[in-house]
């Protein structure tokens, strides 16, 4: 895979080093992500397909897609913007862009390419018309940078939209385990290995309006997605989704032995509140609620 530094979009200097997050994410969340691939996608694209006729992305744009995982949302952009268009997903993580290429690949579209990049260090500088994050800024450990580069990587006068998770009440698919598993095992620590700031990071509207503001943004809007998430097909499949995923998962992940110990009594809590959930055709679905924020990169630039 290419990486942003070789793509030339940074001075020829040493390649930066990965930030103790992009490790978690390459070392720690890949094989997970990989693993629950089938639940994360399906959850993903609930809060994705609402907006995407919506967006101001036609045949033609060329388009950016930070933190594009799979690149599933970087394969449907490309198919929007069509031949005479382009679309770059760039991630952090080795094993999704792999992932991504594949499925590129097979769906034998040409106009779209990936990079492997931290966003919050560097994103490419080619005047995009649109940027695009599905699920991916809420893990940018200094936000205002990262989302300061996603406009910088705009043309003046070109949009951005990025969605992200509102609070925890609005999720319980996300929040519900994690109260299950305080009930046995100690919050993760101040040293605690994390991927970023989190999935909620990005929940208040004011404190991400104030942070685009001085990202350089405006017609700064928000818009509330809620919907129906899987959470596995079956109670076994969502528990172990929840045990290796997401707030429940670091908890448990952190609490080691101690976490071991208690797996049983866990497991059947897990399981005593995961049959309470309703069913769907594919297996068992919770609620889940994002928010699609979206702005604009002045004409006069910043
Ligand atoms: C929850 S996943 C969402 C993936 C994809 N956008 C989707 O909706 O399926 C978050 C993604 O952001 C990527 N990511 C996190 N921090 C990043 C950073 N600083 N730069 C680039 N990618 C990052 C992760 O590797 C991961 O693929």
């Amino acid at each position: 895979m290419t990486s942003l530094h070789e793509a030339g979009s940074r001075p020829p200097t040493a390649p930066p080093v990965d930030t103790e997050y992009v490790r978690f994410w390459n070392e720690v969340l890949a094989p997970k992500f990989i693993r629950f691939r089938h639940i994360l996608v399906d959850g993903l694209t609930r809060h994705s397909e609402a907006v995407f006729p919506k967006l101001p992305v036609r045949p033609g744009d060329r388009v950016l897609d930070v933190g594009c995982g799979f690149g599933d949302t970087a394969l449907a952009l490309a198919r929007i913007v069509g031949p005479e268009g382009e679309v770059v997903g760039i991630d952090c993580c080795d094993a999704f862009l792999a992932a991504a290429e594949v499925d590129r690949e097979q769906a034998g579209v040409e106009n779209l390419r990936f990079l492997r990049g931290d966003a919050e260090i560097a994103l490419p500088e080619e005047r995009f018309d649109f940027v695009f994050a599905r699920f991916g800024t809420m893990f940018f450990a200094n936000p205002v940078a990262g989302l300061r580069n996603m406009r910088r990587a705009l043309r003046p006068g070109g949009r951005m939209a990025h969605i992200v998770w509102r609070e925890p009440a609005d999720n319980p698919w996300l929040s519900m385990a994690k109260e299950i598993v305080l009930r046995y095992l100690p919050a993760p620590g101040d040293g605690a290995r994390t991927c970023g700031p989190g999935p909620f990071s990005m929940a208040d509207e004011e404190t991400v309006r104030k942070m685009m503001e001085i990202a350089g943004y405006e017609d700064i809007r928000f818009e509330r997605v809620d919907a129906p998430v899987l959470i596995g097909h079956d109670v076994r499949d969502a528990i172990e989704f929840q045990l290796a995923i997401g707030p429940a998962g670091e908890v448990f992940r952190e609490a080691g032995d101690r976490a071991e110990a208690r797996r049983a009594e866990i497991e059947a809590a897990l399981a005593d509140a995961t049959r309470r959930q309703a069913a769907a055709a594919d297996g068992i679905v919770m609620p889940s609620s994002s928010w699609v924020i979206s702005a604009l990169n002045p004409a006069a630039g910043l």
